[in-house]
């Protein structure tokens, strides 16, 4: 039986930059000794245990390459806390800035990254979650309304919470909220300036943290598409102009979709010195350090080589014409008034299905066939009040996994499918 699966959310194995990634690691463990390293506060060998936020020339590394592909140049070396990719930067982050005791509710885009609910759920916030929804088609590309009117509901303006340990002081805020405003996941929709400077103001009212996920920033494969500097970018801009320490934005940046998920390498940008000194003291950093100390050496001779951003033009391209091709055989095989959210950049497109076809059963009936399509209702922010009934008409599709022949093929069965199954 044909096995096409539009889930899964990881590149084929074949475009993976191996060989570049076998000489990057080779490079690193034999080329030098890092003999300077054994007497350097802020640099440690790669095979050695890290400082808290990661070497301070990988820092350095990074920032410089994050601000010339922005052309904007407001990030250094003490703005970047380095990860072990976006999930564990997500749990890091809760497990820094949160409390449920003092956390009041947390705000989670919807349709949402649907692994993400269980990261809240492990922080204790998983009955405090609020579903926002993404609006295509209003001034705002998310429920801003909604947002302010639940801010205002639960919380006070004027807040803000230090607590003290002896790792220093600690900043909990009052609300968090987690979003992915590029190519989102799985809505495929890329919010403006205008969303995201009234989500910064918002935030500082109500002191709130915005964690963006920003994943698929540099997978822009669509040459017509322009996308906003991240949030924490204008965050960093306009803070010099407020006087509130921490600011209100962090940027969950990871390697995994531009190099390979394996490496488990991200690295959190947010506005303020302060906040990452936070980020970077967890309790799992200060026993073990820096949490892939190895592997961000590899990602930052990468970087200095060239090679990184050879390795993004090329993931662009494949993924541009799979893109293509997904929406080509949409337009070809499924019914006329479908709707199509992404396909400009990431991996995901959000899709909407006539109201006439019963979503469920097409699916179910694909699964027999070997073709897995994802139901919208897998996508849905955790707790009853959140449900929108996503899996009623949506999908989500994967374009980094499957080669053109097979997202064609598949299509083509889900089309015959549906006709097969009739209308409701
Ligand atoms: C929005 C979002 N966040 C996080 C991840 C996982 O990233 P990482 O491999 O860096 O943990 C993904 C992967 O699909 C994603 O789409």
């Amino acid at each position: 039986m044909t096995m096409i699966n539009f889930l899964k959310g990881h590149p084929t194995r074949t475009i993976i930059p191996v060989k570049e990634i076998a000489n990057a690691y080779s490079k690193v463990l034999l080329d030098s000794d890092y003999l300077s390293y054994d007497s350097d506060p802020n640099n440690q060998h790669p095979l050695a245990y890290g400082t808290d936020p990661g070497n301070l020339d990988v820092r350095t590394t990074i920032s410089n390459w994050v601000n010339d592909k922005y052309q904007i140049q407001s990030t250094s070396a003490d703005l970047i806390n380095l990860t072990a990719g976006a999930s564990y930067g997500v749990a890091n982050i809760l497990a820094s800035t949160t409390t449920p005791q003092l956390t009041k509710k947390a705000f989670v885009v919807t349709p949402t990254y649907f692994l993400i609910n269980s990261v809240f759920v492990d922080a204790g916030l998983g009955d405090d979650l609020i579903a926002i929804n993404e609006t295509s088609s209003s001034e705002y590309d998310i429920d801003l309304e909604k947002l302010e009117s639940e801010l205002q509901k639960f919380g006070k303006t004027g807040v803000d919470t230090i607590l003290k340990d002896p790792r220093g002081e600690r900043k909990i805020y009052q609300f968090v909220m987690y979003l992915v405003p590029t190519f989102s996941n799985p809505g495929g929709m890329t919010y403006s300036l205008k969303t995201r400077e009234k989500l910064l103001q918002l935030a500082r009212k109500y002191d709130m943290l915005l964690i963006s996920d920003d994943v698929y920033e540099f997978l822009n494969y669509a040459s017509t598409t322009t996308i906003p500097p991240p949030i924490s970018k204008i965050n960093q801009i306009d803070q010099k102009t407020v006087s509130n320490k921490y600011g209100n934005s962090i940027s969950n940046a990871t390697f995994s979709k531009i190099i390979a998920p394996g490496l488990r390498v991200g690295w959190q940008e947010s506005a303020t010195p302060a906040l990452v000194h936070q980020l970077s003291v967890t309790g799992a950093n200060k026993s073990g350090g820096t949490p892939s100390q190895l592997s961000t050496l590899v990602v930052a001779n990468l970087i200095e080589s060239g090679k990184l951003d050879t390795i993004i033009l090329n993931f662009k391209s494949v993924y541009a014409e799979r893109a293509q091709v997904l929406k080509k055989s949409i337009k070809k095989y499924l019914p006329a008034n479908t709707q199509v959210d992404g396909g400009d950049g990431g991996y995901f497109l959000w899709i909407k299905l006539p109201k006439e076809i019963d979503n469920h059963a097409v699916i179910e009936q694909l699964a027999q066939k070997g073709v897995v399509i994802p139901s919208g209702e897998g996508f849905e922010v955790l707790g009853s009040n959140n449900k929108q009934r996503w899996g009623d008409h949506c999908v989500r599709l994967s374009i980094s996994y499957l080669t053109t022949e097979e997202i064609e093929q598949g299509v083509k069965i889900w089309g015959e499918t549906i006709v097969e199954l009739g209308n409701k």
